[in-house]
């Protein structure tokens, strides 16, 4: 599974980075606000600290500005994945984008007759929102089950499901368990991944045992090391 994070703050990206588990980058206009920042600085930026797939979203509702977008975006960097909104212009463009090679992630998913539509334009990625189907009632995961399944039946269909507006460390989880090719992750939802109390506890008790032994793992190598010389 593949770890996206979804954010436009590059120090937040850097930070990240740094841990080596991040293998994309997710952003929508939302963020870029968020960011306060030119999108184009910043996509470029953040291709720079990244390598893999960095999303940026066309803001055009029209097709021939939505390509015009996509050729300014894409030229950024080789990595730049060009996001488009599940409608018909968005999915021409889509299709448009893959015949010249170019990736392209179809957000604002929210049911699996829209995946389907995606993964018939040839999407390298699929975003269905998770969170915004909870925060209706819904249970997001449930699309993500029906949606993997679907592209399971096909092998013409070489569309990753990109796991988006995930809340909290369960939605990973359960992504996981439904087989999603990727998930997108706010910041703070990636480092709460590595939270358990009981990691924290067990952690403590073990350096004070150790500590009261006085040992050191690198004292007693170098003195291997000099009585081996
Ligand atoms: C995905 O690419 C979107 O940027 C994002 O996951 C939306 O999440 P939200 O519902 O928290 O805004």
């Amino acid at each position: 599974m593949k770890f996206f994070v979804d954010t436009a703050d590059l120090a937040e990206i850097r930070d990240l980075a740094d841990s080596g588990l991040v293998d994309g980058v997710t952003t929508n206009p939302s963020l870029i606000a968020k960011s306060g920042r030119n999108m184009l600085d910043v996509i470029a930026e953040i291709c720079d600290v990244v390598p893999g797939p960095v999303s940026a979203e066309v803001t055009a509702t029209d097709f021939e500005t939505m390509m015009a977008e996509a050729d300014v975006l894409s030229a950024i960097a080789k990595n730049v994945t060009i996001k488009v909104p599940l409608t018909p212009a968005g999915l021409k463009t889509c299709k448009a984008l893959r015949e010249r090679d170019i990736m392209v992630n179809v957000t604002l998913c929210f049911s699996a007759a829209q995946a389907v539509l995606a993964a018939k334009a040839g999407a390298s990625f699929i975003s269905p929102f998770v969170g915004r189907l909870d925060d209706m009632g819904l249970r997001g995961i449930d699309l993500i089950e029906d949606i993997v399944e679907i592209y399971a039946q096909y092998d013409n269909f070489e569309t990753e499901v990109l796991v988006a507006s995930i809340r909290g460390p369960a939605h990973v989880v359960e992504s996981a368990m439904a087989g999603a090719h990727v998930v997108t992750l706010p910041p703070n939802v990636l480092r709460q991944l590595y939270k358990h109390p009981l990691t924290d506890n067990g952690l403590a008790a073990f350096l004070k045992d150790w500590e009261a032994t006085g040992q050191s793992i690198l004292e007693q190598a170098n003195d291997r090391k000099n009585a081996a010389e």
